[in-house]
C-alpha cells in the first residue's frame, strides 16, 4: 500500500519537487498527500498546487506561542493521516511535543555533514573554515536541533574561490538525489529509529547505521 507523505516547507521547495517527481514513478511506494507552509508566499505551495496536492498555510504569526502553533500544526497534519513527515527547509524550531508526536517518522535535510555545522549559514562556515569537502545530511528529527541520527549523507568538493551560492547549488543537486531515496526507505518501512542508552540510532533493514549514516566513505 502506498505510504502517505506530508511535506513541511518555508520556501522554494526544490526538494519537494524532487520528491513529487520521484512519486510519479509507478514503483515508488508513497505519494505526497499534503504540503504545509508557515509562509504564504513559499513557492513550494505553487509546486504543490501544480501537482494537485492539498496545501495548508499556517502562519506562526497567528499564534501567541510556539506550543500553540505546533499543536495547531499537529492537528492539521494528522487530518492528512501521514505515514511519513518530511521537513524541507522548514525554518522553525519544533517543540518537544511535536517531535515526540512524530518520532521515527519525521525526517529533515540539513546542508552540512552533520554533526558539523548545525544551525544556519552552513556553506559560508565551511568556506571560512577552509574545508575541502562539504555535504548534506538526511536525519531523523529529535529534540536536539539538527542533532538526530543521520540516515544518509552526500559529499561535495569545495573549490578555491567557491561562493556560498556555488556550494548551495552543488549541494542542492545531491539533495535531490538522496532525499527521495531516504523517503522511499521510510515508505517501505525499512527504516526506523531506536533508542539505546539514551542515544538514538537509525536502523536500516535491521542494521544500526554508523554515525554518518549509510554507505558513507
Ligand atoms: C535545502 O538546501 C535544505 O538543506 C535547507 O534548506 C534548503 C531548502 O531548499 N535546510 C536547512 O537549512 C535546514 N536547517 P528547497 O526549499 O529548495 O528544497
Amino acid at each position: 500500500m502506498s505510504s502517505r507523505i506530508v511535506v513541511l516547507i518555508s520556501g522554494s521547495g526544490t526538494n519537494l519537487q524532487a520528491i513529487i517527481d520521484a512519486c510519479k514513478s509507478v514503483d515508488y511506494p508513497g505519494s505526497v498527500v499534503g504540503v504545509v507552509s508557515n509562509k504564504s508566499d513559499a513557492y513550494g505551495l505553487t509546486r504543490a498546487k501544480n501537482a494537485n496536492i492539498t496545501t495548508i498555510e499556517l502562519s506562526h504569526h497567528d499564534f501567541d506561542s510556539r506550543e500553540n502553533y505546533d499543536n495547531a500544526l499537529i492537528t492539521k497534519i494528522d487530518q492528512l493521516q501521514p505515514d511519513v513527515i518530511v521537513l524541507v527547509g522548514f525554518m522553525r524550531i519544533l517543540t518537544p511535543n511535536f517531535v515526540q508526536h512524530y518520532q521515527g517518522k519525521l525526517v529533515n535535510i540539513h546542508p552540512s555533514l552533520l554533526p558539523k555545522y548545525q544551525g544556519l549559514n552552513t556553506h559560508q562556515r565551511a568556506i571560512d573554515a577552509g574545508d575541502k569537502v562539504h555535504g548534506v545530511s538526511v536525519h531523523f528529527v529529535t529534540e536536539e536541533l539538527d542533532g538526530g541520527p543521520v540516515i544518509l549523507q552526500a559529499k561535495v568538493p569545495v573549490f578555491d574561490g567557491d561562493t556560498s551560492d556555488d556550494l548551495a547549488a552543488r549541494i542542492h543537486e545531491q539533495e535531490h538525489r538522496i532525499y527521495p531515496l531516504v523517503v522511499k526507505w521510510l515508505c517501505q518501512k525499512r527504516l526506523s529509529m531506536e533508542t539505546k542508552d539514551q542515544t538514538e540510532y537509525a536502523i536500516l533493514d535491521g542494521n544500526t547505521l554508523p554515525i554518518s549514516g549509510y554507505a558513507n566513505d
